[in-house]
């Protein structure tokens, strides 16, 4: 069987709905058949009731997700409303809410676990910083990412998982990790999932930061790698569009 790849588009906080509803058409007249790759959209929470719209042509998923369940909290968003406008992919611990937002390693485990017991699938977002980088701290780092966000699973059920490995310093740069960088990370994060019990999830590897129609069918073809988590080249149909057809 041909393992599947996977290609997200993480719109962050561009697209209001009719930027959205605009592109989802666009896109869905494409040829999207086919191809063994999945096609997911990521856009924000003013465009989930388009998610119904176009599900039947491609995946949604959500950027965020609440890990209380408690209804009285102003701003947030629950794992049952995500669940109701057929989300199926919840991206979980962006480096940018890390960097910007407070989210630690413990709140993006709690989300891993609020997530895992849904019908959605986690994305979670790993990756070092330059300076962690620089320190040689990378292993470790990602060793810790790791550990931490499956640490509150209990891995009762099988079910997809993806991980997305996405250098910090590579993101929104134009500068996407090299080859031999991608790869040797790659490896290392097949090697720790490997020492964890995960019940034979089916986890999937993507790599993120500045993917672009140039870079990506150099970097698919890296071992270990399932797809993408795409951001500025996932705002234009016509370069997201590039990028799918050569998964
Ligand atoms: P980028 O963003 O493709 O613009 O580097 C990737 C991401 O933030 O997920």
């Amino acid at each position: 069987m041909i393992r599947k790849k996977i290609c997200v588009a993480n719109w962050k906080m561009n697209k209001n709905f009719v930027e959205s509803n605009d592109f989802l058409k666009k896109i869905t007249q494409k040829d999207l058949s086919p191809n063994s790759c999945e096609l997911v959209i990521c856009p924000s929470y003013d465009s989930l009731f388009l998610f119904d719209r176009f599900n039947s042509q491609l995946s949604f998923g959500a950027q965020d997700v609440s890990y209380l369940n408690n209804p009285s909290l102003t701003g947030e968003i629950s794992v049952d409303m995500l669940t109701s406008h057929n989300c199926k992919y919840v991206i979980i611990g962006h480096s940018e809410r890390r960097e910007l937002l407070n989210e630690t390693n413990e709140s993006v485990s709690l989300k891993m676990k609020e997530v895992y017991n849904s019908e959605m699938i986690p994305i979670l977002c790993i990756g070092e910083t330059l300076d962690e980088k620089l320190a040689k701290l990378t292993d470790e780092i990602l060793d810790k990412q790791i550990k931490k966000a499956f640490s509150k699973i209990d891995f009762k059920s099988q079910k997809d998982i993806l991980i997305a490995y996405e250098p910090v310093w590579a993101i929104g740069t134009g500068q996407a990790a090299g080859y031999n960088e991608i790869k040797q990370n790659m490896k290392l994060i097949k090697k720790i999932i490997n020492n964890i019990y995960t019940n034979n999830c089916n986890i999937y590897l993507l790599y993120g930061g500045s993917v672009n129609e140039n870079n990506a069918s150099q970097i698919i073809n890296i071992d270990n790698v399932d797809g993408f988590l795409i951001g500025s080249a996932s705002l234009k149909v016509d370069s997201f569009y590039k990028i799918f057809k050569q998964l």
